[in-house]
């Protein structure tokens, strides 16, 4: 049942008279809104808000994972699904060949399991931080097709059972397909050191190892960019070619690093054609930087231009994204707040989330509320 606006005001309610009782020193700072335009506003926890729709994910890192922390109580709080931002790729998981490393990913899949919380694994297969030893060997030339495809199942199959019915959706291919190339000349990413040495054979394989280590997690192919008509086409053809030769395949991620120019129409074709393929779609790495291009002055601080810019674009996404919730499956940010993402750089903010850096919500989160509620 999707939340309507009589339950949504009835829980409002709910929530005013309690507020209304409570001593003000007893109010949960997560529900406090620090902006002067939205005084008087109480937030609805963004796991309760989207609970009609679909679960709301954060990255994290195993530090955060913590119910001490106020990361961890700001994921209580608002999420409903997590995902390891590092400690899950393949060199924090085995960095030393049949050395598994499981310390970190464990921490962030019990504080998900002690809050009844969904776990997103990202990422099984990537070219990107997976350490050497995968790709080449002790002269460091590539390894026989052989060789690559057998470590890449004891790796896939080591990890997906150990969180075999703890991590429900598996990111298990990342960023395979060449980005970009408007006349799509060429379609796999062919740096790759994977490529390099099997051609697209290891896209295919991955899947099918991760299936059987796991008959029950959804797998899905990830990436940026997907939105663009260049990429958006190749992932339809990779995940049509998959389909059609009975690889085990349950859904596209696309991982949203979007901005605050993102185009409505470019979001909306995508999900029109992937809808076709009868797959799950996640957005898996949501965030929204407040720059509208990387020549605009860098700023430390979060000025009303940049929340009026974030209010328009998250209000039109998420517009967008429930009028596609049922094929949307999950929509996980790639943080928490905003003061910790990988988009910072020295000087230059980004301020890409609903949260700010006190983990508070911030003008915009209340625009998206309030879109929700008034659906
Ligand atoms: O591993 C070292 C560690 O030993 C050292 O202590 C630390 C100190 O700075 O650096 C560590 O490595 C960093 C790593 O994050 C872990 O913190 C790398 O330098 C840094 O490049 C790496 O960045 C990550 C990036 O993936 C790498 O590609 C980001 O945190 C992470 O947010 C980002 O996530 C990716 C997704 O996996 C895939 N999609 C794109 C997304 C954003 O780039």
């Amino acid at each position: 049942m999707k939340i309507n606006k009589k339950t949504s005001w009835a829980f409002m309610a709910l929530v005013l008279i309690a507020w209304s009782c409570a001593d003000p020193g007893e109010v949960s700072p997560e529900l406090n809104d620090p902006d002067d335009e939205d005084m008087g506003e109480i937030a609805i926890p963004l796991k309760e808000l989207f609970e009609a729709y679909f679960p709301i994910g954060a990255a994290v890192t195993p530090q955060q994972a913590t119910a001490s922390s106020p990361h961890g109580q700001a994921l209580q709080t608002h999420f409903s699904s997590l995902t390891a931002e590092n400690v899950m790729k393949p060199d924090a998981l085995q960095r030393v060949k049949g050395q598994y490393t499981w310390t970190n990913a464990d921490q962030i899949v019990q504080f998900a399991k002690d809050n009844n919380m969904k776990v997103r694994g990202h990422t099984l297969t990537w070219h990107s931080q997976s350490p050497d030893w995968m790709f080449y060997d002790e002269n460091g030339d590539l390894h026989t097709p052989e060789v690559a495809m057998k470590q890449l199942e004891e790796h896939i199959t080591t990890v997906v059972s150990r969180y075999k019915g703890d991590v429900y959706a598996w990111d298990v291919v990342n960023e395979a397909m060449f980005d970009w190339d408007p006349n799509g000349q060429i379609i796999y990413r062919e740096d790759s050191p994977w490529f390099k040495i099997m051609g697209p054979a290891y896209i295919d394989s991955a899947f099918v190892y991760a299936r059987r280590a796991d008959p029950d997690a959804k797998l899905f192919y990830n990436d940026y960019n997907s939105i663009f008509s260049w990429k958006r086409n190749k992932i339809y053809d990779l995940v049509k070619r998959l389909k059609d030769n009975g690889i085990p395949i349950d859904g596209i991620g696309l991982q949203g690093h979007w901005s605050v120019n993102t185009s409505e129409a470019d979001i909306r074709t995508t999900l029109d054609l992937f809808r076709t393929l009868d797959v799950e779609i996640q957005i898996t790495e949501l965030d929204l930087p407040v720059y509208t291009s990387n020549d605009e002055a860098d700023s430390e601080v979060y000025t009303s231009t940049f929340s009026f810019r974030q209010k328009v674009a998250y209000s039109m996404i998420f517009n967008v994204l429930l009028d596609y919730s049922d094929i949307i499956t999950n929509v996980t940010f790639w943080g928490i707040g905003d003061d910790h993402t990988w988009l910072d750089k020295p000087g230059r903010k980004a301020f890409p989330f609903l949260l700010d850096e006190e983990l508070q919500p911030k003008p915009v989160y209340f625009e998206v509320q309030n879109l929700v509620l008034n659906r």
